[in-house]
């Protein structure tokens, strides 16, 4: 038996222990060879810094020396003992080398170089094992668990919505359809239409775009509910910020008005920075640094005027701007990019929708600091928004981030049935198919509100990556779902 233990080398790399036997077990970053010496940069995910390994090549037989390269993977036990070397504080002593898998260095693709993000999309499948997106992806875990420690704190129940489902909660028609009948020859109906009641559910199904309705059926028996699953979404914008497969949390509670609605949010995103800036430290320096070089590329005008760190500390530190729809078009209306024509989309007026050139605008020029947008035109927001006194706007809010653009979308419910039922009639929403909704107005009705995080979008925030397609392990957007 050997006396080696093994550890992860976070548990290693900050230096209280040394001169102790271990085990670490990880992929070859990089191996620098002399006579004498050899050096490995051994990584095993756990944390950002690599453990330096030192070898004797006397000891580990050539052949062995020889096929350690970069992205192989190495189990190595030695003696842990304090660096004589600059850069780290311990490193690994090797005395025995175990080889379990080899990485030809002619064909193995990530080297120990900078890549580009375009090229290390087309190995998903390898770039987890590069530091940036070993960084994302932790930093993406801590925000995971910030989000279930925020809600559970606090007394919300996480309630899991189903996945595929039979209405269209955003009623803005961009689902995937799930169905289970032969492509070529599905049965029909007098009408020959598709005959949906021979399909698996015995009805039209679809992939999910939001967990809301059925978290609204919870928040009126438990109070304070929340979803966190994945959204589907076949809208075929391929911006950096949109993607056909994300992940959303959606709060929703029981006798919140708008106001208790966005008291929540901005608690809620102040939280899961803070939380980040606490618990991510080495992986935040990292991309910190990365995003400066990024920043440094660009001509002076269009660079960030503040670090990531220093954007994650202004959010969770500052008060959010609150402003109404009408508000804002009226800033918009006398903003010199309005004036000088310089907006791609023009702000017609009151009731236009904002693009999200508009909304950059007021967050990163007008306030510099995050805002929250509420009570918008009716036309422009979904079914189940509660109409206002006025009867022209409904008590929606979006909160709008620096760089981002929309993070959150949430409103207040239209808890009173009539006026459920009138508004669903104007959008065309088919009141059968949501005949258990309404019957929520029918028994027992209370005010309710809630809201919907893009949780790409926040961990796009949170780690200063410009592309949404670099916050997910497996990106699915238009022409894309190879890994
Ligand atoms: O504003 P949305 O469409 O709101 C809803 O779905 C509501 N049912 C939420 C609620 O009130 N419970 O979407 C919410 C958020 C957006 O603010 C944005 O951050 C994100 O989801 N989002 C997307 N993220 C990535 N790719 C897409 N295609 C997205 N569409 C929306
Ligand atoms: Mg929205």
């Amino acid at each position: 038996m050997s006396g080696y233990k093994t550890y992860r080398i976070s548990e290693l790399i900050a230096g209280d222990q040394a001169d102790i036997p271990v085990k670490v077990k990880g992929w070859v970053r990089n191996k620098r060879e002399s006579k004498n010496v050899i050096f490995i940069s051994l990584n095993d995910g756990s944390t950002i810094k690599n453990l330096q390994v030192v070898g004797d090549p006397q000891i580990f037989a050539e052949h062995l020396t020889r096929l350690i390269n970069t992205g192989c993977s190495l189990a190595v036990s030695g003696n842990l003992q304090a660096s004589q070397g600059q850069g780290q504080a311990v490193e690994l002593q090797a005395e025995e080398i175990e080889l379990l898998g080899e990485a030809d260095p002619e064909m193995y693709p990530l080297q120990p170089k900078k890549h580009s993000l375009e090229f290390l999309r087309e190995i998903a499948h390898l770039r987890p094992r590069s530091q940036t997106f070993g960084a994302v992806f932790r930093v993406r875990h801590a925000l995971i668990y910030a989000v279930h420690t925020f809600f559970h704190e606090r007394g919300f129940y996480n309630i899991h919505t189903p996945i595929i489902t039979g209405s269209d909660a955003e009623g803005a028609g961009e689902m995937f359809r799930v169905t289970t009948l032969d492509p070529q020859r599905p049965p029909l109906t007098e009408q020959s239409e598709v005959d949906h009641s021979q399909d698996f559910f015995g009805r039209e199904t679809n992939l999910t775009v939001s967990g809301q309705l059925e978290a609204e059926v919870a928040a009126q028996a438990l109070g304070l509910v929340y979803t966190f699953g994945p959204t589907f979404r076949a809208e075929n914008s391929n911006t950096s910020r949109h993607l056909a497969e994300f992940w959303m949390i959606e709060p929703e509670m029981a006798f919140y008005d708008l106001n208790d609605n966005m008291d929540l949010a901005e608690d809620f995103l102040k939280y899961l920075t803070s939380y980040a800036l606490e618990h991510c430290q080495d992986d935040l320096a990292f991309l910190d640094k990365r995003n400066q070089e990024e920043e440094n590329q660009k001509p002076q005008h269009l660079r960030q005027e503040m670090t990531l760190i220093e954007r994650l500390q202004f959010v969770s530190d500052n008060k959010f701007e609150r402003v109404t729809y009408t508000e804002a078009i009226e800033i918009l209306r006398n903003s010199k990019p309005h004036k000088k024509k310089k907006f791609q989309f023009l702000i017609e007026g009151w009731g236009t929708d904002l693009q999200s050139e508009h909304e950059r605008y007021l967050v990163e020029k007008h306030f510099k600091k995050p805002v929250i947008l509420f009570d918008y035109p009716k036309e422009i927001k979904s079914f189940y928004m509660r109409m206002n006194e006025d009867g022209k706007t409904v008590a929606a809010m979006d909160v709008l981030f620096p760089g981002i653009g929309e993070v959150i979308g949430g409103s207040q419910r239209e808890e009173r049935l009539q006026q459920l039922k009138d508004r669903m009639k104007e959008m065309n929403v088919p009141e059968q198919e949501l005949w258990w909704y309404l019957e929520l107005r029918k028994f027992g009705t209370v005010p309710h509100s809630g809201f919907g995080l893009g949780f790409e979008r926040l961990v796009q925030f949170v780690t200063g990556m410009t592309n949404i397609r670099d916050v997910i392990p497996f990106p699915r957007t238009p022409g894309n779902a190879e890994f």
